[in-house]
């Protein structure tokens, strides 16, 4: 299995990928099935575009030349929330789970994220998705919220959990210190 950055021409698979995942698993994303296989292929081919200067850059775990997962992160163009990233569209195909790809691509968006100058990254996961924040706290995010009745699911709604750590070397693996503890001091005085 191998990782690397998806471009333009992975888009027909980065769709099928998606829309499996977003069907199969309607309670683990914001975006819907219907919706997103709505948008034009160019849309998809768009969220896949290259360059450092782009708004959101996606990798892929592939065997071979197959798709088994994908994740991206993403980044405001304001100034002063620049250092800040939220991972995205994370899914991996149900025969491949289990062996690690998962791991492999939350590994690549943090390393990324980390070499264009990010300094914290963010992510919502459904509350009860176990195997999805089991992973997710082994690659150092922490739990910091839950925000209830956050997608309506049908009738439904469930809540959403958010996950956050510093990309800082000095931060870098599982984290050492409460949010409590960094989130008040961030809050209090200036961190560096
Ligand atoms: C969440 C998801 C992305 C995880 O992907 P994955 O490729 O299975 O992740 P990993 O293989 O890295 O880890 C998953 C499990 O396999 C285990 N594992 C990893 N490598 C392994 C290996 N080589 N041998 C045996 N087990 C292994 C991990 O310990 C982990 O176990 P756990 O869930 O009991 O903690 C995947 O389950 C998925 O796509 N789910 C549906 C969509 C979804 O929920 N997305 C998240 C939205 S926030």
């Amino acid at each position: 299995m191998h990782v690397r950055r998806l471009v333009p021409d992975d888009a027909p698979a980065y769709r099928a990928l998606m829309l499996d995942a977003y069907r199969d698993h309607p309670d683990a994303f914001t975006s819907s099935a219907e919706e997103r296989a709505a948008q034009p292929t160019d849309w998809w081919a768009w969220r896949l575009a290259p360059g450092d200067a782009v708004a959101q850059r996606v990798f892929g775990a592939f065997d071979g030349d197959t798709l088994l997962g994908a994740a991206g992160w993403s980044r405001g163009d304001r100034a002063k929330v620049s250092h800040r990233t939220e991972l995205f569209g994370m899914a991996v195909v149900a025969a491949a789970r289990g062996r690690g790809a998962g791991r492999a691509l939350v590994d690549a968006v943090i390393a990324d994220a980390r070499a264009a100058g990010a300094r914290t990254m963010a992510l919502t996961v459904t509350d009860g998705n176990g195997s999805a924040e089991r992973l997710y706290a082994r690659c150092g995010f922490v739990r910091i919220g839950l925000e209830p009745m956050a997608v309506r699911i049908g009738e439904a709604f469930v809540a959403k959990a958010t996950m956050w750590r510093r990309l800082d070397a000095d931060a870098a693996g599982p984290q050492t210190s409460s949010p409590r503890s960094q989130g008040g001091a961030a809050s209090k005085q200036r961190v560096r």
